[in-house]
């Protein structure tokens, strides 16, 4: 028997170091079931470098995709028959990871007649709250992970306005470089996590990059400038070093963040006053980092927001919400006739209409 009763996706993730897909369905109510998520991780194969290899990230795409598609399927115990749609994540990210899914996307909707959908990565976790916390438009999302570190204004599927960019180095690039900097492994933000519990975060005094300054940007070379004197300076680093260096760093990260981010409650403030409940969504990698989440929930209760932060396991890149995004699409209406014919694109701004920051997402590859 078919106990469906909304629209059922396939979603196929494939942008960076993690081959995932999951099943979701969308309930004619418009609230969100996963009904499987499979995310297999490739950090073991990139590990030895101290970062993603793309030529080694796709390969492992090419040999593990089809098989986790067929895995969440079974998960959800969904035929391929039975899913209305399927969703592939086209961008950005890295090129060889985006062919790979995208065409796997592709073949499968021609084979079965299903329509397809490519996916901007970024919307994807622009959206999840929306999967996991019904949460409505507009609210402000703080994007941070390996490759981006962005408020965006988002204020309905496909209306996303950026407010404040890095313009310079990713927040989970400078967690990642800090790590490597004083000799923890990849990947770096929760092994400074763990190191910074341990640690004492007044021994360095490290920068607050733009603190006070009026524009919503955010900044991190020169806090890993600072780190890398710091080491230096107390070279060669003992354990206790290295756990005081990881509290100091990411007490500076908490604070700037609160610096940064309470620009941007502010300006959503005054663009809609009569909102009951502003919400600040977080997601990408870095929002699993405990200090950080409280750090935020703090400056939310002080500026009468709601920190909605979805579960770490969809923090992280998931298929999960690319299947999501997907459906949200075409809800609204906004898949294109000519879809099965896109490209991937390694850089897809969420926002087209912004400028583009000096080394802002200069790494692209993840997101
Ligand atoms: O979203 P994600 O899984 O991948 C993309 O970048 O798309 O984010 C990975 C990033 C890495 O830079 C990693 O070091 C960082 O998120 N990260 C963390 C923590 N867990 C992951 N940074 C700080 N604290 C953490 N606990
Ligand atoms: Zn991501």
């Amino acid at each position: 028997m078919d106990k469906r009763r909304g629209l059922l996706a396939l979603g196929i993730e494939t942008s960076c170091d993690e081959t995932a897909a999951a099943v979701v369905e969308m309930l004619p109510s418009g609230e969100g079931r996963i009904l499987s998520s499979v995310v297999l991780s490739q950090v073991a194969e990139h590990a030895a470098f101290g970062g993603v290899v793309p030529e080694i990230a796709a390969r492992a795409h090419v040999e593990a995709l089809d098989g986790i598609i067929a895995a969440a399927l079974a998960d959800a115990g969904t035929p391929l028959a039975a899913v209305d749609l399927i969703a592939a994540t086209a961008g950005p990210g890295l090129i060889g990871g985006l062919i790979v899914g995208l065409m796997t996307g592709k073949a499968i909707a021609a084979a079965t007649g299903k329509p397809l959908v490519p996916v901007n990565h970024l919307e994807g976790h622009a959206l999840t709250a929306r999967l996991t916390d019904g949460l409505d438009f507009p609210y402000l999302l703080l994007l941070v992970s390996g490759g981006h570190t962005q408020i965006v204004l988002v204020e309905g599927v496909g209306r996303y306005t950026r407010w404040g960019t890095t313009i310079d180095d990713a927040l989970g690039e400078a967690f990642d470089k800090t790590a490597k900097l004083i000799g923890l492994p990849y990947p770096g933000g929760p092994n400074v996590e763990k190191a910074a519990a341990r640690g004492d975060a007044r021994r360095f005094d490290l920068p607050r990059p733009l603190k006070g300054e009026k524009r919503p940007d955010f900044s991190f070379s020169g806090l890993k400038t600072a780190v890398r004197q710091a080491a230096t300076a107390v070279a060669p680093l003992s354990a206790g070093d290295v756990d005081d260096i990881a509290a100091s760093f990411q007490r500076a990260i908490v604070e700037t963040l609160r610096d940064r981010v309470a620009i941007s409650l502010e300006r959503f403030h005054a663009a809609f006053p009569g909102l009951a409940a502003p919400a600040l969504v977080v997601a990408g990698g870095v929002a699993a980092n405990k200090a950080i989440r409280a750090a935020l929930e703090g400056l939310c209760r002080d500026n009468g927001f709601r920190l909605v932060a979805p579960p770490l396991e969809l923090c992280t890149d998931n298929g999960a919400m690319i299947a999501w995004a997907g459906l949200e699409r075409l809800r609204a209406g906004l898949v294109a006739d000519d879809a099965a014919g896109f490209t991937p694109r390694s850089r897809w701004p969420l926002d087209e209409q912004a400028t583009p920051l000096i080394g802002a997402g200069r790494r692209g590859a993840k997101a």
